[in-house]
């Protein structure tokens, strides 16, 4: 049987982020499933997210998955402490669910030298708290502002990114970011569907400010992650295939799929809700 890493976000999202994981991490199997019955989970309350979110780890354990990446913000901010310290050590000790906030909040504050940074996310993984609480960790020093961005993922899963509505609300939440410290140099992009708008969001920001994305760090913090951690990379199968699911219709997952992914995509259809 082969024992992947499972990639989960609510729906298309991910893709940005395991495209990078795969071209970093070439040899491995992944399996890959985006919740878009049941998408965007941006809005949603934390017990919805979590328990939609447990919902699709369990599914993928059940796949085989040893190593589950929420390459999900949302899920991140409102799932992921609960998954790690309530229900796994019930479920499967042995098994692991990592997020994508952790990673990028212990290397950003390398980025800044005004020491000002503004986060752009979900009205959700804004209002968790999780970035300015993780950050502090790592970055005392540095100061956080947050905006949320709500119509931003509708406005590109609808494929309107490139409208003059999605330039409104680009440069809108910029702006509002901006307002709250012109001091910012460094903006995150911690959501995974907002690669898909960088050159516009860049577009809207002060030349001196640099824009990270999350593909990258992430891709570079689990590769790090397996070669501390042998006894996990021991146990995933390394034959370079890679699976992709959906929890809705599999023509409309493969056609927007592939703009997220920047290749074709042939998914397969997924019921993650239990019997
Ligand atoms: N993938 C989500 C995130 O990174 C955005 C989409 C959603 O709201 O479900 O926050």
């Amino acid at each position: 049987m082969a024992h992947p890493i499972g990639i989960f976000d609510s729906g298309f999202g991910g893709l940005t982020v395991f495209r990078a994981i795969a071209q970093q991490l070439p040899a491995y199997d992944f399996i890959y499933l985006g919740d878009n019955a049941r998408a965007p989970y941006g809005n949603r309350s934390f017990e919805t997210v979590h328990e939609y979110t447990l919902q699709c780890v369990r599914w993928f354990f059940e796949q085989g998955c040893p190593l589950v990446i929420l390459a999900c913000n949302t899920a991140s901010a409102k799932a992921l402490r609960s998954i790690q310290q309530n229900d796994l050590p019930h479920i499967d000790p042995a098994k692991r669910v990592l997020g994508v906030i952790r990673p990028t909040a212990e290397l950003i504050g390398n980025f800044s030298t005004t020491r000002s940074v503004g986060i752009l996310g979900t009205q959700g993984t804004v209002l968790s708290q999780s970035y300015p609480i993780e950050i502090r960790h790592f970055f005392p020093d540095i100061k956080v502002s947050q905006q949320a961005c709500p119509m931003w993922v509708p406005l590109i899963e609808n494929g309107e990114q490139h409208s003059a509505a999605a330039d409104y609300f680009i440069e809108k939440y910029i702006q509002e970011l901006l307002a709250q410290d012109a001091a910012i140099d460094t903006v995150l992009l911690a959501c995974t569907h907002y690669p898909l708008i960088e050159e516009q969001i860049k577009a809207h920001l002060p030349r001196h400010v640099q824009v990270l994305g999350q593909g990258a760090i992430v891709a570079h913090s689990l590769q790090d992650y397996l070669q501390r951690h042998k006894e996990m990379d021991e146990r995933l199968t390394k034959n370079g295939e890679v699976l992709f699911y959906t929890t809705d219709d599999t023509a409309s997952f493969d056609k927007q799929a592939s703009v997220f992914y920047g290749q074709p995509i042939q998914s397969q259809f997924a019921d993650v809700t239990p019997l």
